[in-house]
């Protein structure tokens, strides 16, 4: 059925990827990459296989229930699958595939980047140039924070936890981390292990959140647990904005808690909480972490190996359903 199968492509994808499933599917694109209404997407998907979304649109149990039977898969075009309701798709008989590992390596690098941009002051830094607010050179103003050294904490030790920590050694950061389980000694070098996220805080002069959004995760950064953390800390979130509580990161970053953060991902984007755009401790990015070339690519051709195993009656290898 692999030739066959129509799939219902939500927002613009790299031309490469775009090629493939033209070759492989009968796909219908989204051309303007405008993001579609959750009904619109609904209508448009009678008589398609499968849709391929990506992580702007929500599909709760709600549109889950109201799309016609014909759609048997969701491949998203990301490694989150927060935006689904994975038990509804289940109930519904509807497969959820992700794209794992293939963006690993550049969010990983992109928490370093945030981590010594907020660290160093890269954003404040910038703009003096460019403001020409830069008097000159001075011994003891501005200052940034020695990222060489320090202790890192992980929340949520999968693939790209690991991989931030791989670079953070590097830097001869003393790593600490705190996941469901502990890794195997391989996996974990000499990273230290914390059943609680509460052992761990007191100790992270950086702490990096890389988990997934979950029941278990939404706001378990909010104002009790941002109060175990040092004086001084820096933040660092390039998983899902929804794992830090607003009101009680911007109080900590205004009050100056906590040192700084660097965000990648927010609550609501792209209309996030405007107060953090008024903060001079914070380095904001738009949701870049799986943003170049190869990586967008590679999540293509992930998102279509997954639809071909299913259309090829075989299970996708990134099933999550
Ligand atoms: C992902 O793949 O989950 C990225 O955050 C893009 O949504």
């Amino acid at each position: 059925m692999t030739d066959r199968a129509r799939i219902l492509v939500t927002r613009k994808l790299p031309q490469t990827v775009e090629d493939r499933l033209q070759k492989q599917f009968r796909p219908e694109f989204n051309r303007s990459d405008e993001i579609y209404p959750i009904s619109r997407i609904i209508k448009a998907a009678a008589g398609f296989d499968a849709l391929l979304v990506t992580a702007t649109e929500k599909c709760d149990a709600q549109m889950i229930s109201a799309l016609p039977d014909s759609i048997k898969i969701i491949a998203t075009y990301s490694v989150g699958y927060d935006h689904i309701d994975i038990e509804a798709a289940r109930k519904a008989g509807i497969a959820v595939t992700n794209t794992p590992d293939v963006l690993t390596d550049a969010t990983a690098d992109l928490a370093i980047l945030l981590m010594l941009g907020a660290a160093r002051g890269a954003y404040w830094g910038e703009r003096m140039v460019r403001e020409k607010t830069w008097a000159a050179w001075s011994p003891t103003n501005p200052l940034g924070l020695d990222v060489t050294g320090k202790r890192l904490g992980i929340l949520g030790m999968g693939r790209i936890g690991q991989a931030v920590a791989h670079r953070a050694r590097a830097f001869n950061m003393q790593i600490h981390y705190h996941n469901r389980s502990r890794l195997d000694a391989e996996k974990q070098q000499q990273a230290v292990f914390h059943s609680q996220l509460e052992q761990m805080l007191p100790l992270c002069d950086f702490l990096s959140i890389n988990c997934a959004s979950t029941a278990q995760t939404r706001n378990i950064i909010n104002a009790e647990t941002l109060a175990m953390l040092p004086k001084n800390a820096v933040i660092i979130n390039t998983a899902r904005g929804d794992i830090i509580d607003d009101e009680a990161l911007i109080s900590a970053l205004s009050s100056h808690q906590i040192a700084a953060a660097g965000l990648d991902v927010f609550n609501n984007e792209p209309d996030i909480d405007p107060r953090y755009r008024e903060l001079e401790n914070v380095f904001l990015l738009p949701h870049l972490g799986s943003a170049t070339p190869d990586t967008r690519n590679a999540m293509g051709m992930r998102a279509i190996d997954n639809l071909e195993s299913f259309f090829n009656a075989t299970t996708p290898g990134d099933l999550v359903t």
